[in-house]
């Protein structure tokens, strides 16, 4: 089996500096958001990043969020460490994958919007973990990229994708993806989201959250379609529908919230 987690991109002698000392504080069960906050004011961009997302209206604030230690206090610890993840391991892919591969990182930030709106119809849900987790859903993809290339870029756009990476790897995205984040030690309904978002059911613990990132993927597919989505419907999602009690109006009404902020928050994100 292919060893997909943190050490098998610390021993990438190419790692940038930013993402191995992120690791590190990540993986440091002591850190605190003070050393997480050092280690991202090493990265002019990441910096500027974080500050804008904490000053934009989407999360709630108009420009008054001037340190990074407030950013972090009012996103909150998870969220900036989610951005931070997911940026810096999509910018290690260098300028020219980054610019054939932007709408992956398009479609992992369509889902989490998606997600997030979800969740203001179901009971119980935390909107923030929503967005975190559809933003890392398929982080296993890019790491896939970052270390096999070549042969990870020929299954892209298949929808027999996971059966493929299997194939290849020994492991599928999914399962790359949530054991790279529980190495970073992110929380474990994120971690649990994450790997089980093609498949909530065998989910046991955190299976509505699962279950909204899972049905945020299928219905990516129909509100941004574009050949790098991996959003399969499939008749696991008719029984979330009815399980999370979400019906046609209210798919509706998510649809036009995602559409109006994927297009506000597109210049945010692009890394
Ligand atoms: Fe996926
Ligand atoms: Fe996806």
């Amino acid at each position: 089996m292919t060893s997909v987690n943190i050490a098998s991109l610390t021993d990438l002698p190419t790692l940038p500096l930013i993402l191995r000392s992120l690791f590190e504080v990540l993986q440091d069960e002591k850190s605190t958001f003070v050393d997480i906050a050092n280690v991202i004011k090493h990265d002019q961009s990441l910096t500027e990043k974080i500050l804008r997302v904490a000053n934009s209206p989407y999360f709630g604030h108009t420009g008054k969020v001037n340190t990074l230690e407030q950013a972090i206090m009012f996103l909150g610890y998870d969220l900036v460490k989610g951005i931070c993840l997911g940026t810096s391991v999509f910018r290690f892919l260098g300028r020219n994958e980054r610019e054939r591969l932007g709408k992956l990182w398009q479609h992992s930030y369509e889902v989490g919007i998606i997600a997030a709106n979800i969740s203001d119809h179901v009971c119980n849900i935390e909107r923030g973990i929503c967005f975190v987790s559809g933003l890392l859903h398929d982080i296993g993809r890019v790491i896939f990229i970052t270390l096999h290339k070549e042969k990870y870029l020929l299954m892209l756009s298949s929808d027999k994708i996971f059966l493929k990476e299997k194939e290849v790897f020994g492991i599928d995205h999914p399962a790359a993806g949530g054991n790279f984040l529980e190495n970073a030690r992110l929380p474990e309904e994120i971690v649990c989201s994450v790997r089980y978002h093609h498949k909530p059911s065998m989910c046991t613990r955190y299976r509505e959250t699962s279950s909204v990132i899972s049905l945020a993927e299928a219905l990516s597919r129909s509100f941004f379609p574009k050949i790098e989505d991996d959003g399969i419907w499939t008749e696991e999602h008719d029984a979330i529908l009815l399980e999370l009690s979400l019906d046609e109006g209210k798919i509706k009404k998510v649809r036009e919230k995602a559409v109006e902020e994927t297009a506000a928050m597109q210049e945010l994100f692009t890394v």
